[in-house]
């Protein structure tokens, strides 16, 4: 209930500019988002790689309602990507586009074309990106312009919500050789035409998705916090023989940080999703749906400022 309040409340330019507006804000927004700046990210990374752990950047930014401002998003993805070269980490840090900041609401071409260059940029730092998918009104889009860019760059990836009712379809038609696929439970409000609506649906629908991915012939990327859809990936990544480099665990900066080193330590490839940028609402306010403990954690520190 608080969850789809606050996902309905993520997407009113209202609220943005109340919640935007507040001063002690920046501190709860900094568990989850490494900073405002490039440097900020690198930062970042270099303290996470350093912890054996291995990344994707993300520019935040999202539903981009003018040219100007999707081209400056490239912009800004190549910047990262030339600050990140030197550190010679090659796969290791990796970058995830939303298309929608990238014009896909203006045209789906344009979205094409700014990330077909997103792409370049990263092909020439040693590395790769992966798609995040977002409401259910753009993964058809979503897909197609996957399509495009695994013809020129086939290693680009892309995120599949098992919320969605289609998700086990498309992941029949993604699992192939090369393919790169992040399995996500779903972050948007979805009406019950389209997606699961219960917590235990969507989990059984994710470990139906797993089973798919984990016996196809890509690279599965397992993002969750879930203790259990852990324990349930090891098992079928090991009755599908697949080592511990043939897939790898995701999750979120800021989100069971303990969890992703030992993760780690174990042996594991671990990616950590790291956002930084000022356009931090949106992302921000999905993190509090997920988890009431987190918007406690935003009213205390509300209250102590
Ligand atoms: P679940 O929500 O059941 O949480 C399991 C446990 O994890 C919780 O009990 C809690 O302990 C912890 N936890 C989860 N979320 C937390 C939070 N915000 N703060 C603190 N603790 C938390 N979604 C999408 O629609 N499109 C996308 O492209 C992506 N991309 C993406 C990339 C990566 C790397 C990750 C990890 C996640 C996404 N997501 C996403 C978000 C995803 O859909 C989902 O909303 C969250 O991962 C939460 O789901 P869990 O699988 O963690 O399980």
């Amino acid at each position: 209930m608080l969850g789809s309040l606050l996902l309905a409340v993520s997407r009113s330019p209202l609220a943005r500019r109340a919640v935007a507006g507040f001063p002690p804000t920046r501190s709860v927004v900094d568990r989850f988002v490494a900073g405002e700046e490039t440097g900020d990210a690198v930062t970042a990374v270099r303290r996470l790689t350093d912890a054996r752990l291995s990344v994707t950047l993300d520019h935040l930014g999202e539903e981009t309602g003018d040219a100007v401002a999707a081209a400056g998003t490239v912009k800004a993805y190549a910047a990262m990507l030339d600050a990140l070269r030197p550190l010679g980490l090659g796969g290791r840090a990796e970058v995830s586009v939303k298309l929608s900041a990238v014009g896909q609401r203006l045209d789906e071409a344009m979205a094409l074309d700014h990330a077909r260059q997103i792409c370049a940029a990263a092909r020439d730092a040693g590395t790769t990106v992966t798609l995040d998918m977002e409401d259910h009104t753009t993964v058809d889009s979503t897909l197609s312009v996957l399509r495009e860019l695994r013809a020129d760059f086939p290693a680009t990836g892309v995120a599949v919500q098992a919320y969605l009712f289609r998700s086990e379809g498309d992941l029949r038609d993604l699992a192939g050789p090369g393919s790169r696929v992040r399995l996500v439970k779903g972050a948007y409000a979805e009406p019950a035409s389209v997606a699961h609506q219960k917590k235990r649906q969507v989990d059984q629908a994710y470990v139906r998705c797993l089973r798919i991915l984990m016996a196809g012939e890509g690279y599965p990327m397992v993002a969750t916090h879930d203790d259990r859809m852990i324990s349930i990936a090891e098992v079928l990544a090991a009755r599908a023989g697949r080592g511990r480099d043939a897939f790898e665990y995701q999750m979120l900066y800021g989100v069971r940080t303990e969890r992703q080193e030992s993760l780690a330590r174990a042996g594991s490839t671990v990616r950590v999703y790291v956002p930084y940028g000022d356009d931090w609402y949106g992302y921000f306010m999905r993190r509090l749906a997920e988890r009431p403990a987190n918007v406690a954690f935003f009213l205390r520190s509300l209250r102590t400022k």
